[in-house]
């Protein structure tokens, strides 16, 4: 086991957001990912003796699984620290909190252990992490997370940084119902395995759209993206990973000035991203007055490894093992 240190680290790790290509990623085909302006912090303190408590606050707790595995991963004795986590990302809505979480801990972890954390390694460990809360996921959240910016992603195969000629400027807004990507994710694996001549040619489809978005980003083209990410949303439909209550936040968004709005992520509930180049505010109340939350958001860089002491929040949500 690693000793470990007697001082205070902390690590914040960014949400994320799919901008096309959910679901046909798992697939082998490309998907568009960003991560957000919005934090999981995870600080770590060593509490010098096995702690007997567990107390997991609400939302953002680490479960006792993930936070053992990421000791294990490290090399660290559970028992001999405290893990403690904070957060402005809604969590179980699809915007990577697992991931960001993942994330941020091992980074935390490997930084009181004294040990390298490159990005390759962290995010290596993060999908060693995701798994537990995922089951088989494609990768994409953990590897986002850990590098930030925009993504072009195809499993097993490559990560493309994409530069954005424009800034991309996004409207999120949170369905009442949770998403469960891995419930999302396996219903959708049992249809494909049952008729895989339906579903793969939608998922060469999502990925030509998804081509093509990389160009409208590239050339700082908004209007077509948001095109395309209708129409994306559109094919999640027919995959049947939407649900009622995100097709009607997706239509209130474009009547409300979207240029386009899609579900993100797993579906089956949890966020729909709208792009939104007008009075993103306008958009945000709109969503307000209907009874759902929202915000705007801005794509993020990677995140901040952090500094010793004081956290970026003040709530804390804390899990001891
Ligand atoms: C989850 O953010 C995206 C999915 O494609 C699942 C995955 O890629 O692991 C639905």
């Amino acid at each position: 086991m690693v000793a470990g240190n007697s001082g205070v680290v902390c690590s914040a790790a960014p949400g994320k957001v799919i901008l096309l290509g959910e679901h046909a990623v798992v697939y082998g085909r490309t998907a568009l990912a960003a991560s957000i302006d919005r934090y999981v912090e995870v600080v770590v303190t060593g509490v010098g003796r096995a702690s007997q408590h567990n107390t997991v606050g609400a939302r953002h707790a680490v479960p006792l699984l993930a936070l053992e595995r990421a000791a294990e991963l490290t090399g660290l004795d559970p028992a001999s620290i405290t893990v403690t986590v904070a957060a402005d990302l809604p969590a179980g809505v699809g915007l990577g909190s697992s991931a960001a979480l993942s994330v941020a801990l091992i980074r935390a972890l490997a930084k009181f252990a004294g040990q390298p954390r490159s990005d390759a390694l962290v995010c290596a460990r993060a999908f060693e992490i995701e798994k537990i809360f995922h089951g088989f996921p494609s990768g994409i959240d953990n590897t986002v997370v850990t590098y930030g910016g925009l993504i072009a992603f195809r499993r097993e195969d490559f990560v493309k940084p994409l530069a954005t000629a424009r800034p991309v400027p996004l409207v999120i807004a949170l369905g009442r119902a949770p998403r469960e990507t891995q419930k999302a994710v396996r219903g959708l694996r049992d249809r494909w395995e049952r008729s895989p001549a339906l579903y793969e040619p939608l998922f060469d489809e999502i990925d030509r759209l998804v081509n093509e978005a990389a160009r409208a980003i590239a050339a700082g083209d908004l209007p077509t993206l948001g095109v395309l990410m209708n129409a994306n949303h559109r094919l999640l439909q027919r995959l049947a990973v939407s649900t009622g209550e995100l097709d009607e936040m997706v239509a209130l968004a474009r009547d409300s000035g979207a240029s386009g709005a899609k579900l993100t992520g797993g579906g089956g509930g949890g966020a729909v991203i709208c792009l939104c180049d007008a009075d993103r505010e306008r958009l945000v109340q709109s969503f307000t007055r209907a009874g759902w939350r929202a915000f705007a958001a801005d794509i993020a860089q990677r995140g901040i490894d952090g500094a010793d002491g004081a956290g970026r929040f003040e709530q804390h949500n804390s899990a001891s093992a």
